[in-house]
């Protein structure tokens, strides 16, 4: 059922109040990111006939449109989106992007809206949507939910990606454990902004996806076992 307006301002107020608060915590953090690693397995699984479209949803500052218009050669067959809740981060990845991105294909948005995945009035779907850390960002109880919404927008021949560390994994129940002594005693074994990222459970999500009959869903880990990455795709292409 799609949230209410007022649900929807809950989960953006709450966000934005960590943005605004951490933004500096979330620079300094993850600057250094090597998100290289990630692209190979992305790129592998765009099987569709160009011309495609990419979306990144909760794209940040930019960095993985960053790294997808470059590592591109057919550029010009490609079309990438990105949106944010944050409207610095959207205005970073502008900047960021220039010459490459278009500003009009990069704007504010809520992954849980469904009018945030269309630009200019454009309806046609993406041949890959993905998500890096956002879904972390959202209570548990709206993250499936978040990639409904993300699979209503992808293409028969496409896929929907989510990266990000599943609940319960080995590092998903070390990082349980070390967020609540930093939250709760003080004790500071992980950085503060942590502590608001919630792991989905993303084995489970595949599960209920597969149940579904609608999908075929599958997690593939990172080689150091750490992030996942939860790749859906619709069966109604096979
Ligand atoms: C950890 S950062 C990751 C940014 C980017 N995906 C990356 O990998 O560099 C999380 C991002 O999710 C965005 N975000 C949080 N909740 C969101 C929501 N409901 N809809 C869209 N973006 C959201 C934040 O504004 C922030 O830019």
């Amino acid at each position: 059922m799609p949230l209410t307006p007022e649900e929807l301002a809950n989960v953006a107020a709450r966000t934005l109040a960590h943005y605004d608060a951490g933004a500096r915590d979330f620079w300094e953090g993850t600057r250094d990111h090597d998100v290289s690693q990630n692209i190979a397995a992305l790129l592998s699984h765009i099987e569709a006939e160009p011309p495609f479209t990419i979306l990144d949803c909760g794209c940040g500052p930019g960095a993985w449109l960053d790294i997808l218009s470059r590592a591109n050669g057919r550029d010009g067959e490609k079309h990438y989106y990105g949106f944010d809740l944050t409207p610095e981060m959207v205005e970073t990845a502008r900047t960021r992007l220039e010459g490459r991105v278009p500003p009009s294909h990069l704007q504010q948005g809520n992954i849980l809206s469904d009018p945030s995945y269309v630009f200019a009035g454009d309806e046609r779907p993406y041949q890959i949507l993905y998500a890096f850390d956002v879904v972390q960002q959202l209570p548990r109880k709206l993250q499936f939910e978040a990639i409904q919404r993300m699979l209503a927008r992808v293409a028969a021949d496409g896929c929907a990606v989510v990266f990000d560390h599943d609940r319960w994994s080995p590092h998903g129940l070390r990082m349980g454990f070390r967020k609540l002594v930093t939250k709760y005693l003080h004790v500071e074994l992980v950085p503060r902004y942590y502590c608001n990222a919630r792991y989905p459970a993303l084995a489970r999500f595949a599960s209920k996806l597969r149940a579904s009959g609608r999908y075929t869903a599958e997690i593939k880990a990172a080689p150091d076992g750490r992030k996942r990455a939860l790749i859906v795709r619709p069966l109604s292409r096979i």
